[in-house]
């Protein structure tokens, strides 16, 4: 941030995580503590910035295909800064509800998103899936199809904290005919270096737990998933629009599920 002031209840001391996604995508949104560990990261991965627009680019191909096949209600918790291409603008004709945890993306997130039409911003955790789809009701109509997005956002969460029973319960408060949006780094992805990527983190607001494609797969159980299944953020339906964004980097696994019934 220019000034580098903290609003109150904003630590600048410890390298915040969605202050560092945002620096790797070219935001400005951070603090020099962020842009340290970000540059850490950088030195040990030079592609991460490709794969946040890949991951990026993903979100926004998922988004655009689920709201052409009619829904029309999305919750995108863990939704971060607005830096570049939210859910709201790549959509039209939607009911969006932003959910993050972190106080600097809810001000940022209230200010600039405040005043768009259909889009609402709520403080909420993803670990507490009750209170955050309780929350989300008050908005959106829970008997009607929910895409339900989690995307760069599981692996912050630590395996005590259960990831599996979190995104089951998720399924479980999901509308039938609703849509689960999932991605994950896997250390498959990135041999020899999630150790040192995790050892970075370790410092920041959240840690970094990659898991691996057979955990990933693990998380979408009871949901259908659409073709291609389980991929690089890449591989996912590349079209026209978001080719241009194909660049090197792609340590992010990700799925589209249906809840069926
Ligand atoms: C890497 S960013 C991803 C942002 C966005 N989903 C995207 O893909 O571009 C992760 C975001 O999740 C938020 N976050 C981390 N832990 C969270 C939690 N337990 N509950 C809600 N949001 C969380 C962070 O504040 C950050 O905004």
């Amino acid at each position: 941030m220019s000034s580098e002031r903290t609003p109150p209840g904003v630590s600048a001391a410890v390298p915040n995580v969605a202050r560092m996604y945002d620096y790797y995508l070219g935001g400005k949104d951070n603090f020099e503590v962020d842009r340290h560990a970000a540059e850490k990261v950088l030195a040990i991965i030079p592609e991460v910035r490709g794969d946040a627009r890949n991951s990026r680019a993903f979100l926004q191909r998922a988004v655009r295909h689920l709201r052409q096949s009619g829904v029309d209600q999305f919750l995108d918790i863990g939704s971060g800064l607005p830096t570049a291409g939210h859910v709201h603008e790549v959509i039209d004709g939607a009911k969006i509800v932003y959910v993050d945890n972190d106080p600097v993306v809810l001000t940022h997130s209230r200010a600039l998103l405040g005043h768009s039409s259909g889009v609402t911003v709520q403080e909420g955790d993803l670990r507490e899936p009750e209170k955050v789809m309780a929350r989300a009701a008050e908005v959106l109509d829970f008997e009607r199809p929910v895409a339900l997005l989690v995307v760069s956002l599981m692996h912050f969460v630590t395996d005590e904290e259960d990831p599996a029973g979190i995104i089951r319960r998720y399924r479980d408060l999901l509308p039938t005919g609703g849509y689960l949006v999932l991605t994950h780094v896997a250390p498959d992805t990135m041999p020899q270096k999630a150790d040192k990527v995790s050892s970075v983190y370790q410092n920041a607001s959240s840690p970094f737990t990659p898991r691996r494609r057979d955990v990933f797969e693990g998380f979408l159980e009871g949901f259908e998933l659409l073709e291609p299944g389980v991929v690089n953020t890449r591989e996912w339906r590349p079209d026209a629009t978001t080719d241009r964004s194909l660049v090197k980097g792609d340590y992010h696994l990700c799925a589209v599920g249906a809840k069926r019934s």
